[in-house]
């Protein structure tokens, strides 16, 4: 599946229906040669267009500028001649940047080192290229991570950087990928939105500047999405041609298109390089997470099956994948905070006789939270709400032949909270300043290894209190205010990235402790729908909006990158609470079905006759 041609000094990769081929040029600089259909062995170096004028440094060393700033780079770095979107920066010891990274060896070997701390693609049958580039003077090596797997058509590429050097340096930009092409005419596609409208694909000619989607929300969010696509003009579902590129991480994300003065293109896409910025000391390495590549030949339709079957098989992890996730009726929509035992059995009476198979309890069962303005991070019941605490409802709820889940929102703390009583230095801060509270809360400082301790053990230990089987894991803000009294003036542009390593650590934790748990990824809806959390967890809760005429949009766009066994989806009430929108039940029961389907609606007051009902009927 991997080969090198030590005559041609050609790399080729190959997957079930596509290749990748790179080249090293001028004896040491690596190039982006193909991506495309299968080829069979050939030369093609010419690609590489560096025998086409005397163009390469060793011929022509007064003209290197104009060969950095056009040879089409596999892996581009800046500040030596290559204006366009650079890969990496740092800032060495002596507060400089530029950098020129050259081949310095390879190897290729079976299997795929895990990424420590990511999420990332695995499994069996599978090859992986490692090459290393070198910087020797600013004492910098990259490892630059090729996987292709027997059974899928993507290739899978991650980058480590190690100091080499004796000083330290700063780590300014780490992006995992770049791809170089020729044709000029290509349409961008982006998944874009905003709360309670995610991913609507979006379509637009590329014309000479770039065209940028990207997150700095610490979170992969609700307005872009960690994906970008270059298609051929006019692509379909069926036909035409797509690169694609998605991001496995659920934090801050750049994904780039350059089409440049020669009409060629580069897309690059990796964690976002505004407020990013790594201190690697003398022999530390930094690694950056993994993307996924796609080509299709033949439109859209191929691009998801190769990505659905790559995530099918090769990154969703646990037991419960392979099973049909239970029909759930969740209470949010239902009750709100509004909620006693009483009312959740008398909810779960009515779907067990339906046969429903799971009572999910949303937000308000801890601390003292009767609205969404205090209690997080007191992860103890209200036993007021809740008497006999989750272990007695949980109980009820299985003795009815249902299972029981949970929502949690262990990465926030309300100010109004023991725990912000106790540690308000826990919560990112800038210093001097008051950090800037989104629905009454603030995000908990997760760059601290105690604080990650504190919320597992919390965690845990309710987990273990009652038989819950499932756990909605929320995160209802975004990142602001990222400071940190744990870290030295020099690290704190780490803080987003420890943050999402935190976040990855806990749910590893959280698997590995409880296998059978269904765990499903939330954050205000679909604001960390990613591949990331999907490593975690085999289902995400899709958006807030449950309006089946508005969710045909948010589906087909997440459909177009996941398998619809990931997109949690449920019916819910009329009019509908997002949008106020009427639909016929069987309209929502549709469109739920192109998901995990549940429900989220007070099953006790749906009339028999239509299995619609309104709200406003019923309570008067
Ligand atoms: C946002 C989620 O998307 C909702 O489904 C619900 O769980 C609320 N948070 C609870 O606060």
């Amino acid at each position: 599946m991997i080969s090198y041609n030590e005559e041609t000094k050609i790399f080729k990769l190959d997957t079930q229906t596509t290749s990748y081929l790179m080249g090293i040029a001028d004896g040491k600089y690596l190039g982006h040669i193909y991506y495309g259909r299968k080829l069979t062995a050939q030369d093609l170096s010419y690609l590489l267009r560096t025998q086409e004028k005397p163009f390469v440094p060793s011929k022509l060393l007064r003209e290197k500028l104009s060969f950095l700033d056009s040879f089409p780079m596999e892996f581009p770095f800046g500040g030596t001649g290559d204006f366009r979107e650079s890969c990496i920066e740092i800032r060495d010891s002596n507060g400089q940047s530029g950098m020129e990274l050259l081949y310095a060896g390879h190897r290729i070997y079976e299997g795929k080192e895990k990424l420590r701390g990511l999420p990332g693609v695995w499994g069996e049958g599978c090859q992986t290229l490692e090459i290393r580039l070198e910087d020797a003077c600013a004492g910098v090596r990259v490892l630059l991570s090729y996987s292709v797997f027997a059974d899928s058509d993507a290739v899978i590429r991650s980058v480590k950087a190690e100091n080499i050097g004796t000083h330290t340096i700063y780590l300014e930009r780490i992006l995992s990928a770049c791809l170089e092409m020729d044709d000029e005419d290509f349409e961008m596609l982006s998944l874009s939105g905003a709360w309670a409208r995610e991913r609507h694909i979006q379509r637009q000619p590329l014309l000479t500047g770039s065209f940028v989607t990207e997150s700095v929300r610490g979170e992969s969010s609700h307005q872009d999405h960690p994906f970008l696509a270059a298609l051929s003009k006019g692509c379909t579902q069926t036909c035409g041609e797509v690169y694609a590129m998605h991001f496995v991480y659920s934090g801050n994300f750049l994904a780039k298109a350059q089409r440049t003065q020669f009409d060629t293109l580069r897309m690059v896409l990796g964690i976002h390089p505004e407020r990013f910025c790594w201190k690697l000391e003398a022999g530390a390495v930094f690694q950056a997470p993994e993307a996924v590549l796609v080509y299709s030949d033949a439109g859209l339709g191929k691009m998801s099956r190769s990505l659905h079957s790559l995530y099918r098989n090769h990154l969703i992890r646990g037991n419960e994948k392979e099973k049909v996730p239970p029909v759930l009726i969740n209470n949010w929509e239902a009750t709100y905070f509004d909620f006693h035992t009483e009312k959740l059995i008398a909810i779960a009476k009515e779907s067990a006789a339906l046969g429903i198979e799971m009572l999910v309890l949303d937000d308000g069962w801890f601390g003292h939270r009767e609205n969404d303005d205090s209690s997080l991070g007191d992860w103890t019941v209200n036993e007021q709400k809740l008497p006999g605490g989750l272990k007695y409802l949980a109980d009820e709820v299985n003795k009815l032949g249902m299972k029981f889940g949970i929502w949690l929102e262990p990465e926030m703390v309300s100010p109004d909270s023991k725990l912000y009583e106790k540690h308000p230095d826990w919560a990112f801060h800038l210093k001097g300043r008051t950090p800037s509270r989104a629905r009454d809360q603030l995000v908990l400082d997760l760059s601290r290894q105690e604080v990650v301790d504190y919320l597992y053990d919390s965690i845990s230990k309710v987990l273990h209190s009652a038989n819950i089987e499932y756990v909605k894991w929320d995160m209802n803000r975004a990142l602001s205010d990222i400071g940190s009294t744990a870290f030295p003036p020099d690290q704190q542009g780490e803080l987003s990235h420890r943050y999402m390593l935190a976040v990855y650590e806990m749910q590893e934790r959280l698997i590995t402790e409880f296998p059978d748990l269904l765990l499903e990824n939330c954050s205000s809806g679909g604001g960390r729908f990613d591949p990331g959390m999907l490593y975690y967890s085999p289902q995400i809760w899709c958006s807030d909006d449950t309006d089946a005429i508005e969710r045909l949009s948010i589906q087909e766009g997440t459909q177009l990158l996941y398998p619809m066994s990931t997109i949690g989806a449920h019916v819910s009430d009329c009019p509908n609470h997002a949008v106020g929108r009427n639909t016929p039940f069987q309209t929502r029961g549709i469109t739920a079905l192109s998901g995990t389907f549940g429900y989220e609606l007070d099953i006790t007051k749906i009339s028999e006759e239509n299995g619609s009902y309104n709200l406003s009927k019923s309570k008067a």
